[in-house]
């Protein structure tokens, strides 16, 4: 069976994910959380994939790029060749026929953002969590998280901390959600 599509965002208090191309803020804690996340498997023959718009995958510095150990896919309309660092894809769709043709490499599947690709990934039936870090800050962004539809609920997840965290004197919590 297919895994369902798990999402992960970090949005300040105005709900922003991003500007100019780049995170808003520098939090190490919450960039750990994200590449654990991402990253960790029971089975350590499998991995996880990262799927992204190319604007994100644009966003990710170069020597970062491929987000490692981990499949990376990236959504665009365009014909780009990523060569064997990202696998791209035309659509949703078209992403998940390409992660169900390799399913037995793949434990689980990560939307990392933006925008658009978490909305119409919370909105398909493909949907399974969203890991969404709340920063208790306002920051100036010029890209958001879409709306959380109004049937999502708040989970617990043994592996995601509980407690307030912070760095630099910003305080963030980590939060879990699954459709009703
Ligand atoms: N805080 C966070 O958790 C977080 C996470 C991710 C990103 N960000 C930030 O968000 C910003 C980037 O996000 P963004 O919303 O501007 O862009 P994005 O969603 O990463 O990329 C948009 C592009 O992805 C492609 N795309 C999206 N949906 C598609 C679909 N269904 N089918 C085919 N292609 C599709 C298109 O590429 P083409 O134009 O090539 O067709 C589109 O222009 C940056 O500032 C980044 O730092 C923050």
């Amino acid at each position: 069976m297919l895994p369902k599509l798990e999402l992960i965002a970090a949005a300040c208090e105005n709900m922003g994910i991003g500007i100019n191309g780049d995170l808003p803020w520098r939090l190490k804690t919450e960039m750990a959380f994200f590449t654990r996340m991402t990253t960790d498997t029971k089975d350590k023959n499998k991995k996880n994939v990262v799927l992204m718009g190319r604007r994100t995958w644009d966003c990710i510095p170069e020597k970062y790029r491929p987000l490692q150990n981990r499949i990376n896919m990236v959504l665009t309309s365009q014909s780009l060749d990523y060569g064997d660092k990202a696998i791209t894809c035309k659509s949703i769709p078209h992403a998940i026929e390409v992660i169900t043709d390799m399913q037995n490499q793949v434990e689980r599947v990560w939307v990392i953002g933006g925008s658009s690709v978490y909305k119409s990934t919370m909105e398909s039936p493909y949907f399974g969590r969203l890991y969404l870090t709340r920063i208790k800050k306002k920051f100036e962004c010029d890209t958001f998280f879409p709306l959380i539809p109004s049937d999502f609920v708040l989970i617990k997840d043994p592996t995601v901390p509980q407690d307030i965290q912070e760095e630099k004197g910003i305080k963030f919590v980590y939060e879990v959600y699954e459709k009703r």
